[in-house]
C-alpha cells in the first residue's frame, strides 16, 4: 500500500469520527496543510510520521467533548486509537511510537511536551489555527454558540476578577456567555507564540497577532462610532 493510500484511508476514518462536527474536520485539514508548510523551513522532517500525526491528532475529539465524567484527555486517547489504526495500515513499531508520541503532547496541557521536530511542528500547526483571519472567524462562530457579544470594552483588571476563576489570565472562564472575541485574543491568543517550538511558526504567529490586533482595535472604533 503506498503512503497516499494510507493517507486516505487515515482521513477517512477521522472523517467518520468526527462526522458531527465539520468544524473539528476542517481544523484537521488546516493543521495538517501548515504542517506541510512548516516543514519547508526545517531540516529532517520524517513528512511520513508528521503527516499521519497531524491527520490522526484530534481523532478522539468528540469523544472528549461527549464524555461526561471529564475523564477523557483526547490527546490520550488519541494516541492509543492511532496505535490500532496504524499497525492494521502496516506501520512500522518506531513509526506508530513516534506518531503516538506526537498525538499525546499536541495539547498546551498535555503531561507530555513535544521532544521530537515532528511533535513539536504539529504542535505548532495546531496553535496557530487560533490566530489570524481563520481566529477570529472561529471565535466569532463560538461567540454565536454562546450567545456572547460582539464586543466587550471591560477592562482586563475588572474582567479577571468578575469571570475568572482565580483571576489569572490561564483561568477558566466562569460564564461563557460574558465572554467576548476581544477578551479570548487580550487573555489567551496573545500569549500563544511565547509557547511555540519553531522559528517559521513563531514568525506566523507574530503576523497573525499583528492582523488581528488590528481588526479588534477597529471594531472598537466601529461600535464607538468613531470611523
Ligand atoms: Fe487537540
Ligand atoms: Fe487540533
Amino acid at each position: 500500500m503506498t503512503m497516499e493510500t494510507k493517507y486516505q484511508k487515515i482521513e477517512g476514518i477521522v472523517a467518520r469520527e468526527l462526522s458531527c462536527s465539520a468544524h473539528a474536520m476542517e481544523h484537521v485539514m488546516r493543521v495538517y496543510n501548515l504542517c506541510l508548510h512548516l516543514t519547508k523551513y526545517e531540516l529532517n522532517v520524517d513528512r511520513d510520521v508528521l503527516k499521519t500525526a497531524a491527520l490522526l491528532h484530534d481523532i478522539a475529539r468528540v469523544k472528549e467533548f461527549n464524555d461526561k465524567t471529564g475523564n477523557i484527555d483526547h490527546s490520550v486517547l488519541g494516541a492509543k486509537m492511532a496505535e490500532k489504526i496504524l499497525r492494521t495500515l502496516g506501520y512500522s513499531e518506531e513509526q506508530i511510537a513516534h506518531v503516538k508520541h506526537c498525538i499525546a503532547a499536541h495539547r498546551f496541557r498535555s503531561k507530555v511536551k513535544p521532544q521530537t521536530k515532528e511533535a513539536k511542528t504539529l504542535f505548532d500547526a495546531d496553535k496557530l489555527d487560533v490566530l489570524g483571519a481563520i481566529g477570529i472567524a472561529r471565535s466569532f462562530m463560538i461567540a454565536g454558540q454562546y450567545g456572547q457579544k460582539i464586543y466587550s470594552d471591560i477592562s482586563i483588571q475588572e474582567y479577571l476578577k468578575d469571570n475568572v476563576v482565580e483571576e489569572k489570565a490561564d483561568g477558566r472562564v466562569r460564564d461563557i456567555s460574558k465572554h467576548t472575541p476581544n477578551l479570548e485574543f487580550e487573555l489567551k491568543f496573545k500569549l500563544v507564540s511565547e509557547r511555540l517550538y519553531t522559528q517559521k511558526a513563531r514568525e506566523i504567529a507574530k503576523e497573525r497577532l499583528q492582523f488581528m490586533e488590528n481588526f479588534f482595535e477597529k471594531l472598537k472604533r466601529e461600535i464607538k462610532g468613531e470611523c
